[in-house]
C-alpha cells in the first residue's frame, strides 16, 4: 500500500498549554485533526464556562487560515463545582466534558477532586444534562505503588461510578494497563477510553532499561510489556469504546531533562504517522479510520468529520527537536526514529 486515505481525524484528549505556546500547539494540530478535546489543566484552571469560551478564543485567533479546526472544550471539576455551571456547560454549544482529575494525580491537578464520592452529586448532573466525564483514573495514595495506581483507580472508584450512572457518558482517559483495556472492554456501552501513541509503543523498559529516558515519562506512567499487549489488543478488536487521544503535553525540553522532570510527550505533529505505524506493525491498518475518525466522534456524538487525509509512504525522521516557546524546544515522541509513513502535504 502506497497511500491510506482516512477522514480527518479527532483528537479526543490533548494539551494546548496557553499563551505563546499556542502558536505552536495549535497549527500543530490544526493541521492534521479536525477536532481536538482540550484539557482545562491551565494555570489557574479552566473551572467556567467564561474561562473556556475565553481559552477558546485564544485558541481559534491562532488556527492556520483555511482550516476548519474546533477545540471541543472541558471544564476541570472541583470540589466546589456547581450544577448550574455544569447546566451551563452542557447547554453551551462548545463545552463537550468535564474533567475529574483527583488532586496531585498529575502535572496542574493541585486543584482537583479530593473526594470523589462528594462529587456523586455533580456526575448526577451530567448524566442527566448529558455532559461527558472525562477520567484521570489513578489514585493518589502516597502508599500506592505509581504502578499500581491505574488498577487501584478501578476497583475504589471506577467500578462503583460505572455501575451508579449508567446512563453519564465516561472516558477513561489515556488507559495504560491490562486491567483498564479489560474494564472497558467489559463496560457498558456508556464507557470508553483513550489510548495514546506511547503506550501503545513503549513499556517500562524502554523508558528505564540502558538509561533513564525523561521524554518518555508520561503519567500514567508506562507499564509493563503484558499491558502494553493489552492495549495493543484492545485497538486491535476494533471495538468502537477505544478511540485516539494522544495526550499530546509539550514541556520546553529542559524541565524535562532536570532532577525532577516533567511528566508529558508531545506527539501532536507525528502522532497520525506515529499511529499509523503500529497499526501496520499489527497488521490492522484498515482499522486506522475507525479508531482515529469514527469511534471518537461517534461516542461524543458529534457528526464524523467529511474532510480526508491522506497519509503516504515515508520515510518519515521525526526531528530531535521542535520549536516550542523557550530556546530549548520541546523534544517529540519519537525523537529520531525514522517512520514508515508520513502525511502527504497537500498541494
Ligand atoms: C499531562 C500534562 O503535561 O499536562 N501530562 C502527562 O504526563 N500526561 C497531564 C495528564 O494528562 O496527565
Ligand atoms: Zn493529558
Amino acid at each position: 500500500m502506497k497511500t491510506l486515505e482516512i477522514r480527518r481525524p479527532d483528537d479526543l484528549h490533548l494539551h494546548f498549554r496557553d499563551g505563546d505556546a499556542l502558536g505552536y500547539t495549535v497549527p500543530a494540530t490544526a493541521n492534521v485533526f479536525r477536532r481536538a478535546i482540550v484539557m482545562p489543566n491551565l494555570v489557574p484552571p479552566v473551572t467556567t464556562v467564561a474561562l473556556a469560551s475565553e481559552y477558546r478564543d485564544r485558541i481559534l485567533e491562532v488556527v492556520p487560515e483555511g482550516r476548519a479546526f474546533e477545540p471541543l472544550m472541558v471544564l476541570y471539576l472541583r470540589d466546589d463545582t456547581s450544577a448550574e455551571e455544569l447546566i451551563a456547560a452542557a447547554k453551551s454549544d462548545f463545552v463537550h466534558g468535564v474533567k475529574l482529575y483527583p488532586a496531585g494525580a498529575t502535572t496542574n491537578s493541585k486543584s482537583g477532586v479530593t473526594d470523589i464520592t462528594a462529587l456523586y452529586p455533580q456526575m448526577e448532573v451530567m448524566e442527566a444534562h448529558g455532559l461527558p466525564l472525562l477520567i484521570h483514573g489513578e489514585v493518589t495514595d502516597p502508599s500506592v505503588d505509581v504502578f499500581d495506581r491505574e488498577k487501584l483507580f478501578i476497583e475504589t472508584h471506577l467500578e462503583k461510578i460505572v455501575r451508579k450512572f449508567t446512563k453519564l457518558k465516561i472516558v477513561f482517559e489515556h488507559i495504560t494497563s491490562q486491567a483498564a483495556a479489560e474494564f472497558v472492554a467489559a463496560a457498558p456501552d456508556n464507557v470508553a477510553a483513550t489510548i495514546t501513541p506511547q503506550h501503545l509503543m513503549h513499556n517500562r523498559n524502554d523508558m528505564l532499561v540502558g538509561g533513564i529516558k525523561p521524554h518518555l515519562y508520561c503519567l500514567p506512567i508506562l507499564k509493563a510489556q503484558a499491558d502494553q499487549a493489552a492495549l495493543r489488543k484492545a485497538v486491535a478488536s476494533g471495538s468502537p469504546k477505544f478511540f485516539l487521544g494522544t495526550d499530546s503535553a509539550p514541556h520546553a525540553t529542559l524541565t524535562k531533562e532536570s532532577s525532577c522532570g516533567c511528566a508529558g510527550c508531545y506527539s501532536a505533529p507525528i502522532a497520525l504517522p506515529l499511529y499509523a505505524t503500529i497499526f501496520e506493525e499489527l497488521d490492522i491498518l484498515d482499522k486506522l479510520e475507525a479508531f482515529a475518525s469514527l469511534h471518537g466522534p461517534r461516542f461524543y456524538g458529534l457528526e464524523v468529520s467529511e474532510e480526508r487525509v491522506v497519509l503516504e509512504r515515508g520515510p518519515l525522521t521525526v526531528p530531535d527537536r521542535l520549536d516550542y516557546v523557550s530556546e530549548d524546544g520541546v523534544v517529540p515522541l519519537g525523537a529520531g526514529m525514522t517512520l514508515p509513513w508520513r502525511m502527504k502535504t497537500e498541494s
